[in-house]
């Protein structure tokens, strides 16, 4: 009784990050978010809402666990796409696929669609965001003409539900997770509340049907998938589609994956007519037939098991101490302050009084620290106005004190430098021991930021 009456009290949910507090506040103290606070009633939400479960597990030994269901993967016709979910999509499993909105979420989770329809494998499609007419004009578009496809014109999770029972399809897409709802929960579509229990009954339903469930969710502009935490604990695989919507480039992350390897990326283009896979990434992110000019260095990061060459590209204009800005496309903002301190300090430049802007070709985003001193030298050679050599590539993670750490897989980054036709390598000196340089690749290794700079002068 007395948890009954609990439940009927409201609460109040960050619809940033999920937290939970019995009363409304401005600011969220979990995620620092402003005004994200909604009124929720938990209505079957939660724990506590759930029908116990039998008295009675039934407990079968480890080696006598049928595993073949988790091997059983559906392939999507994409070569890229397969391997980012780690050899296709796992039967039964959910995958979560966050992006900002136009990105291009639902165009993939067509193609992936089509790509499954035509092995001869039904697919349901959950039209949320948009009316089935338009999804029918988007096929028509990437010239798709497969009959496998369903479309619902329901977000209702029941009704969803119903449909992966009667056509039991491989593969069941929900554009968006922000639009279904469960009439369980009084909170809106696209609350925390809603989110986290139409998510979980959509997950439940497609399991029992062997049916693969893609989950979209728009991702918010502070970078967050609305509930991001209670979704992506839900699934099994978390991807993100990115990339800057004024270039053709877009990058599909998986961030977690309990069915393949973690940071594998797939790298597609934005074509009139569709998603189209990169089959040479390196050589799109180093800007086909660079000329020599000053402020443009080429790196070598690893992305997921892939080395991937990327140009970076920097420019550095007077300005006035104490406004000057740091603009920067693809790589970390703090990080390029960073940088620019420990040139201040360790290079003599005076990076104070300029302006700094620094991107990625294409608009590619890099986490890997390996990135650092490439950043330095584009910094450096847009600062001396000095092209450096086109046959060049720098790698190497920069530690405040200006010394140049050792990068991750040497080996593999110097060989996807020499593949493309790299000469010289300007790296950290411990990793240039591992990297056992290719044939005709000549090796500069450099242990400080100011060694490097005495290399970069000297080419
Ligand atoms: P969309 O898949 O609708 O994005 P999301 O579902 O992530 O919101 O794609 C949006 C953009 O992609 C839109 O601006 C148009 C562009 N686009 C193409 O350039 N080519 C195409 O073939 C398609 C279908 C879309
Ligand atoms: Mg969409």
């Amino acid at each position: 009784m007395a948890k009954s009456a609990a439940a009927k009290k409201s609460f109040y949910s960050c619809q940033q990050c999920g937290h939970r507090s019995a009363g409304w506040l401005g600011r969220c103290p979990s995620c620092d978010a402003w005004n994200s606070f909604v009124e929720e009633t938990p209505e079957a939400s939660g724990p506590a809402g759930r029908p116990v479960a039998a008295a009675r597990a039934d407990v079968v030994a480890l080696t006598d666990v049928d595993a073949s269901r988790e091997s059983r993967r559906i392939g999507t016709s994409s070569a890229e796409l397969d391997r980012v979910l780690g050899g296709g999509l796992v039967a039964g499993s959910a995958v979560l696929l966050g992006g900002d909105p136009g990105i291009g979420k639902s165009t993939l989770a067509l193609q992936l669609a089509g790509g499954v329809a035509r092995g001869g494998r039904p697919v349901v499609y959950v039209a949320g965001e948009e009316a089935p007419a338009q999804i029918r004009l988007r096929a028509e578009r990437l010239d798709m003409e497969e009959p496998g496809i369903l479309v619902v014109p329901a977000t209702d999770t029941p009704t969803v539900a119903r449909t992966i029972k009667e056509h039991q399809p491989a593969v069941a897409i929900v554009d968006s997770v922000q639009t279904v709802y469960t009439p369980r929960v009084e909170s809106a579509p696209g609350s925390v509340a809603q989110l986290r229990e139409s998510s979980a009954e959509l997950v439940t339903a497609a399991r029992e049907h062997n049916t693969a469930v893609v989950l979209i969710g728009h991702v918010t502009k502070e970078g967050y998938l609305a509930g991001p935490r209670v979704l992506e604990h839900m699934v099994d695989t978390v991807l993100y589609f990115e990339g800057d919507k004024n270039h053709v480039f877009r990058i599909l992350r998986a961030v977690k994956n309990r069915f393949g390897p973690a940071g594998e990326i797939g790298v597609f283009e934005m074509l009139a007519g569709g998603l189209r896979e990169v089959d040479n990434p390196s050589e799109a992110f180093t800007g086909a037939g660079r000329k020599q000019s000053p402020g443009s260095v080429v790196t070598a990061c690893m992305e997921g098991s892939r080395p991937l060459l990327v140009e970076v590209q920097a420019l550095v204009a007077p300005s006035n101490p104490g406004s000057a800005r740091r603009t920067t496309l693809g790589v970390d903002h703090g990080r390029v302050a960073m940088l620019a301190a420990v040139m201040e300090k360790r290079m003599g430049l005076t990076m104070i009084s300029h302006d700094l802007f620094v991107n990625t070709v294409g608009g590619v985003r890099i986490d890997d620290p390996g990135v650092d001193l490439a950043v330095v030298a584009s910094l450096a050679s847009s600062y001396v106005d000095r092209a450096l050599p086109t046959d060049l590539i720098v790698l190497g993670e920069v530690a405040l004190t200006g010394e140049v750490r050792p990068v991750s897989q040497a080996r593999t980054r110097v060989k996807e430098a020499a593949r493309l036709g790299f000469a010289r390598v300007i790296m950290p000196r411990a990793s240039a021991a591992q990297a056992a340089a290719p044939k005709g690749m000549e090796v500069l290794g450099v242990e400080s930021v100011d060694e490097a700079w005495e290399v970069l002068r000297g080419l």
